[in-house]
């Protein structure tokens, strides 16, 4: 079953077209990977499906619901999750406030009145839904292991640990559809063994992934299927196999990396 899906989707930064016409598709439970040379436009066509930017034309279907243009918390709230390919934590507040805020995002808080039986009551709802908040953010902290760190800061995790701590803070929003932006990048070869790993849990528990790389043994290894952009267009999607004999493909991007 297809799960998202954009059509003809174009974004034009004046005169650069960083995505064009692109028809992207992500079946339900697999794990696709979006691969491609830098400025192909991948973490646009991210960006352009997850509510950060908005398309210059084309569409965006999540679940058979049009999406496009819609902001990035309500896609959030529809069940989209996503991290990015430069690390975005709060680096001042510890392990457990950064996963926590991830589930704060996505629920959100009602508005008080300002009366006082209302502002009581808000708070008194406010501790609840805080100590519920925390509860999700230990069960996907001891989900990556790093639960012995939830009082550590952000700052001094070791890198590999601040991205797992990324994917964490988006797997608290309880998403259906996750978009990794480069998670193994920076990674050395341990962290990397780990996160694919991990990345198969993810999937195992039903969250479909999509995954922007350049490391090709990990896109090969996880993948079900993929997509290649190149100069912002769609120019192949298949199986890894598929893609590792694909003429196109190793003439714009796979054949440089051999070289
Ligand atoms: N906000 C922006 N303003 C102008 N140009 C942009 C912007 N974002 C991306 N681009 C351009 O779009 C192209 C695709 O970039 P990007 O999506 O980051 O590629 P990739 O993620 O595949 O490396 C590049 O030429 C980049 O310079
Ligand atoms: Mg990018």
């Amino acid at each position: 079953m297809t799960l998202l899906e954009t059509q003809k989707l174009t974004r034009a930064y004046g005169g650069v077209v960083a995505v064009s016409e692109v028809d992207f598709e992500v079946e339900q439970g697999l794990i696709t990977g979006l691969i491609g040379p830098n400025g192909a436009g991948k973490t646009t066509l991210f960006n352009n499906i997850t509510g950060l930017d908005v398309p210059t034309s084309g569409t965006v279907q999540f679940k058979g619901k049009n999406i496009t243009g819609k902001n990035a918390h309500t896609i959030c709230r529809m069940g989209i999750a996503r991290t990015f390919q430069n690390i975005r934590l709060f680096k001042e507040l510890t392990v457990l406030e950064n996963v926590m805020l991830g589930r704060h995002f996505k629920v959100g808080r009602s508005a008080s009145t300002g009366r006082l039986a209302t502002a009581l009551k808000s708070f008194f709802s406010m501790e609840e839904e805080e100590s519920i908040m925390r509860e999700h953010a230990l069960k996907w902290l001891s989900f990556f292991h790093l639960e012995h760190l939830v009082d550590e800061l952000a700052k001094n995790l070791p890198y590999g640990h601040q991205r797992e701590l990324e994917i964490a803070r988006a797997l608290a929003t309880e998403p259906s559809l996750l978009f990794l932006d480069e998670p193994a990048a920076g990674m050395n070869p341990q962290e990397t063994d780990a996160l694919m790993k991990t990345i198969r849990k993810i999937r195992s528990l039903g969250i479909t992934v999509v995954l922007i790389e350049h490391d090709m043994k990990l896109v090969m290894n996880i993948c079900d299927t993929i997509t290649v952009l190149n100069y912002g267009q769609n120019i192949a999607q298949g199986t890894p196999s598929q893609i590792k004999r694909n003429p196109l493909v190793v003439e714009a991007y796979l054949g440089k990396e051999d070289a």
